[in-house]
This record gives structure tokens, C-alpha cells and sequence, in this order.
């Protein structure tokens, strides 16, 4: 039997093919239990930290909702609420939350601070977001796919993720779907593509998974046959403004428009998006980059964003499902 009591989520590349599908699976079985209302919480008095140095909607909200339906309580650490980093190592963080705390959440930019929280905190520490990767977001995005996959095997699964491929979801897409055996296809200029050592640690894991894995600048080449086809935004949380107009030049082509859903040649594929996403462009950061360049959208148009292709907001849902199964799984012992 899989037991996960007490490890980390730090990175996909820490898992079996065996783990990360027995989560898949038990967060199915925890959104089934939520819906029936037979859902048994197993975490009553555990305490869990949250902290984080960049902003976010879906993943904070995700471990507060996990944790409370799991009789958990949190504790949330804002991007300027705490001394960490800035008064505080990271390491002296982790030794004093790890005498408070059951379980601590960190994200921030360097993959290796949340490295250093777990060498030191003698508690599981989560990854929710990283410069490197998105690991609670793989498995949304898989349990989504599994559920809107018409009962395919995920060996049978093809996805194709456009946009920035050298950023958290680029690798974390590349590295899971090699993982599970899937047919993973990234679509990106090569000056975006993972960085070589990902991409040879793909290889390596589809040599054993039997996945196959296409990095290409060609849209309809990598789309052709995809299942999935999934985006991200441009510039990520901590890129400098700067980087806009670059990106926007260079990954205008890569835009998810309904031509790129056709090119799949299936009639019933799914968008994927882990938000949030400027398909229109209505708020803030959105109206300045309209004014500047006369766009209307960017990664993905408003036409596939609100069309029946779309799972975005299962996708976001299964944020919490899965959230809460690591939780489970590392936590209740
Ligand atoms: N997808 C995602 O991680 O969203 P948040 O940044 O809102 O947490
Ligand atoms: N690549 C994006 C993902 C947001 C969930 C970022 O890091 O900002």
C-alpha cells in the first residue's frame, strides 16, 4: 500500500508515477465525500501554516477551505505579515514553525527556499508555487483531465500547453505528464522552452513511463490530436513590467484561439487554464497592456475562454480537492 504519512510536496519529481496517482485518486474520493456529505474529518486539532511571499486567490483559499472541511485550523502569513526573509532566515522559520505547526504551506520565488523550509522544519512542507514549479496545480489540472477525459487512460491522453513553457506550469506540465505516460506536447519558441536539464529529466522518466514528449514552435503540429490544450499567462508573479512587450511579441502566435481548438482535429476538446488569465482585459495590469498594445486579449481569447471547451473552473475547484488529499495523506497519519 502507498502511505504518504509525513512527506513533503515539494516538486513532482519527488513522486512515483504509483504516489502521485494514488492522490489523483484519493482527492476524487474526497470530492465525491464533499458532494454526499459523508466527508470524515481526519485532521481535527492539526495546525497549518500559510505562507506566502506571493499573492494568490485559488491556492490560499484552497488549503483554508481543505483544512477547515478536515477539522484543521490555519494560520495565514501574507507577503509582508512575516519576518521571513527579510529579518529572518528561512531556516530559523522552519525550526520555530515546526514546533507550532503540523504542516507548513510556503510560496515564494526560490524553489530552494521551500527546499530549505522542509530540511529544517521536521513537519511536511507544501510547495504552492515556486519560480520552478506548481506542483498542487498538477494535480488539479491531471484530476480535471481524468474527469473530462471520457473515461481514457491518461497513458491514452494527449495535452498541449502553449505559451511560456520556461516558467513554474512549463516544467511542472513537461516533468507530470512524462511522469504519468502521457502524450505531452509543448508548444513554445525555443527561446521559451524548459531549461535543457528539465527537459532531459523528462526524457528519463517518459523512458521509464513510456510517455512521448514533443517540444515544438510549430501550433499546429503540437496541437494535432490533443485532448487538452492548456495556457498560462505570459509574464509570471515576480517578472519585472519590462518583460511584457517581449512576450507579447514573441508568444502572440501561441495565443489559444478557437482556430487552435480546431486544429486539434477533436470536436470535443478541453481548455485548461490554472488562472488567472487575461482573456479579456478588464482589470488593472490588463487595461494597460490594451492601452499600449490594442489588444483585446492575450494567452487565450475571451471567445474559447467562455466556451463549453473550457474546464477552467473545475480545474479551479479541484484546486481544493486536491489540496486537501495532501493534506490527508501526509497529515492524518
Ligand atoms: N492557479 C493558482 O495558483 O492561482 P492563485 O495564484 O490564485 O493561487
Ligand atoms: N506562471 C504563473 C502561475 C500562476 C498560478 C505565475 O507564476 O505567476
Amino acid at each position: 500500500a502507498i502511505d504518504l504519512t509525513g512527506r513533503h510536496f515539494l516538486k513532482e519529481l519527488d513522486f512515483s508515477a504509483e504516489e502521485f496517482r494514488r492522490l489523483i485518486d484519493l482527492a476524487a474520493e474526497l470530492k465525491a465525500a464533499k458532494r454526499a456529505g459523508t466527508e470524515v474529518p481526519r485532521l481535527r486539532g492539526k495546525n497549518i501554516a500559510l505562507i506566502f511571499e506571493k499573492t494568490s486567490t485559488r491556492t490560499r483559499c484552497s488549503f483554508e477551505v481543505a483544512a477547515a472541511d478536515q477539522g484543521a485550523s490555519t494560520t495565514y502569513l501574507d507577503p509582508s505579515g512575516s519576518q521571513i526573509g527579510h529579518k529572518e532566515s528561512v531556516k530559523d522559520t522552519a525550526r520555530v514553525l515546526g514546533r507550532m505547526f503540523d504542516g507548513i504551506e510556503f510560496r515564494g520565488s526560490r524553489q530552494s527556499d521551500v527546499e530549505e523550509l522542509a530540511a529544517y522544519a521536521g513537519v511536511p512542507v507544501f510547495n504552492g508555487l515556486t519560480d520552478d514549479w506548481h506542483p498542487t496545480q498538477m494535480l488539479a489540472d491531471v484530476l480535471t483531465m481524468v474527469e473530462h477525459g471520457g473515461g481514457r487512460a491518461l497513458e491514452e491522453t494527449a495535452f498541449a500547453y502553449l505559451g511560456d513553457a520556461r516558467n513554474n506550469m512549463g516544467n511542472s506540465y513537461l516533468v507530470t505528464g512524462a511522469l504519468l505516460g502521457m502524450d505531452v506536447r509543448i508548444v513554445a519558441p525555443q527561446e521559451l522552452w524548459p531549461e535543457e536539464a528539465v527537459i532531459a529529466r523528462a526524457h528519463e522518466l517518459a523512458d521509464a513511463s513510456g510517455a512521448r514528449i514533443t517540444l515544438t514552435e510549430d501550433v499546429a503540429d503540437g496541437v494535432r490530436g490533443a485532448d487538452f490544450v492548456a495556457t498560462d499567462v505570459w509574464v509570471s508573479m515576480g517578472e519585472p513590467k519590462e518583460v511584457w512587450d517581449e512576450r507579447i511579441a514573441l508568444l502572440a502566435p501561441y495565443a489559444v484561439t478557437m482556430d487552435v481548438l480546431r486544429a486539434t482535429g477533436k470536436p470535443d476538446v478541453k481548455f485548461l487554464h490554472c488562472l488567472p488569465a487575461y482573456h479579456d482585459l478588464g482589470t488593472a495590469v490588463g487595461r494597460e497592456i490594451h492601452a499600449r498594445h490594442g489588444l483585446s486579449s492575450l494567452e487565450v481569447t475571451d471567445e474559447v475562454f467562455e466556451s463549453a471547451h473550457s474546464v477552467v473552473f473545475d480545474e479551479a475547484e479541484n484546486r481544493m480537492h486536491t489540496i486537501k488529499a495532501v493534506l490527508v495523506a501526509t497529515l492524518a497519519g
